[in-house]
């Protein structure tokens, strides 16, 4: 057993601590199926007398709150998640990245941290994944290495193990926060500033069409919220996700979610038939959590037939890139559109892309907020309308005074709308 494998105590006890996991694991023999399978309660009981007993004949000297602390990570490793359920309890821990046993990253106020925390060796990690994986009836093994899944608090985890992932099995948990953050948060956290606010609250109300774009892990999820909460509460709406992490507060939502093939490789449920069949659902407003392939066209069909004010993200890493993205992903379907019928389509679908970056500090922000005006000899028009200063102070930049679309232009009848 590693002797490196500690727990936030001291080495000394990290150490005492494996050679207890060895001892438990054997007295529990006959009565495994029982305690494994009871109350908690019957465990930790039968966990402590255990530590107490190994202790006094081991002669380690253990305070009362390390035999607590040792007894319940025992526990947790026995029946739940090892080192990562301390990590899970955690509120202020938004992500978990494990790459192999020995590196734990986790996440706190946007930063990422190198966690002290262990797993004994690949088989206690891959242990602990399939315990996540089981209830949720998820297969991982040689033959089906990788896996995304939801926990059911809504938490979205994704594990890859050998022979593709090289250093061990990865497992990285996105967080489902209960509150996903508010305008209040990103104004505050200097995400975007008011003027870009109060120009989403009039995009959102005209009905644009907006993509919002992003590298991994910028907040376009975070953001899609944000803007579809700005939607009126009268609207139907149909969200469309992989995994459903949008919290949406309106009565008029029906969410729907993609499915993976089963083991036997049946019974998936692809984003192109869900965005197909939402159509069919009267709504006002399409959310989709992420072009990611064939369903491109169709998201764009609806947002040119009658779904204005539908949103979707998209990832690249700036806001023109957002819309080259679109092509490459119609020319990969395989679905033969000519380049001038294909921007065409993109530039009257989309009226807005949002990009957003993480700046070097850690800070989430809008780079970009860029209008698709026309097409002009087969080139995209485009009209920035805010930007990301760069430099220090990392203020937003308002470039074009005059919104070229017929959409943005404010409703001057509307007390607190942009003056442009
Ligand atoms: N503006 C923000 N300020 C601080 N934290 C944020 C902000 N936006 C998002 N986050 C946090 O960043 C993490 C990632 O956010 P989110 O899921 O929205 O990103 P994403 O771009 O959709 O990621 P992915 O590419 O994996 O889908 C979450 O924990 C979220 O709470
Ligand atoms: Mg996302």
């Amino acid at each position: 057993m590693n002797s490196q494998m500690h727990t936030g105590l001291g080495p000394g006890v990290a150490e005492l601590k494996a050679q207890l996991h060895r001892f438990i694991i054997d007295e529990l023999e006959d009565e495994a199926d029982n305690l494994l399978d009871g109350p908690r309660q019957a465990l930790v009981r039968f966990v402590a007398a255990k530590v107490a007993d190994y202790t006094r004949r081991s002669q380690f000297a253990v305070s009362r709150y390390e035999a607590d602390r040792l007894t319940e990570e025992l526990v947790d490793e026995l029946v739940g998640f090892g080192p990562l359920e301390i990590l899970l309890r955690d509120r202020t821990v938004t992500e978990i990245l494990v790459n192999g046993p020995q590196r734990i990253f986790v996440e706190r106020n946007g930063v990422l941290h190198h966690s002290d925390l262990r797993f004994m060796d690949d088989h206690h990690l891959l242990r602990v994944i399939q315990r996540i994986l089981a209830p949720l009836g998820r297969r991982l093994d040689e033959s089906s290495p990788m896996v995304d899944a939801r926990m059911p608090d809504g938490s979205r985890v994704n594990a890859i193990i050998p022979p593709v992932a090289l250093d061990g099995p990865c497992l990285s948990v996105r967080k489902f926060s209960r509150d996903m953050l508010k305008s209040t948060d990103m104004l505050a956290s200097r995400s975007l500033d008011q003027a870009i606010l109060d120009f989403f609250q009039l995009m959102v109300k005209k009905r644009c069409n907006v993509l919002v774009s992003g590298g991994t892990g910028t907040g376009k999820t975070t953001l899609l919220n944000m803007l579809s909460q700005m939607i009126s509460p009268r609207e139907r709406i149909v969200t469309i996700e992989d995994t459903a992490e949008l919290q949406l507060k309106h009565d008029h939502v029906v969410r729907l979610e993609t499915r993976p093939p089963n083991a036997d490789g049946h019974g998936e449920v692809t984003a192109r038939e869900l965005v197909r069949n939402a159509l069919r659902m009267r709504p006002d407003r399409i959310v989709l959590g992420e072009i990611r392939g064939i369903e491109v066209l169709d998201v764009l069909t609806a947002m040119n037939t009658g779904h204005d004010g539908s949103m979707t993200t998209v990832h690249a890493n700036n806001a023109q890139d957002a819309l080259l993205r679109l092509e490459t992903l119609v020319g990969l379907s395989g679905i033969q559109v000519h380049d001038r019928t294909l921007r065409q389509t993109i530039c009257s679908a989309i009226d807005v892309v949002v990009q957003l970056t993480r700046t070097s500090d850690g800070r989430r922000c809008v780079a970009e907020v860029l209008e698709v005006v026309s097409l002009r000899d087969s080139q995209y028009v485009t009209n920035t309308l805010f930007r990301l200063e760069q430099g220090i102070h990392g203020g937003f930049v308002r470039e074009a005074l005059n919104p070229a679309g017929e959409k943005l232009r404010p409703d001057t009848s509307q007390p607190g709308m942009p003056r442009r």
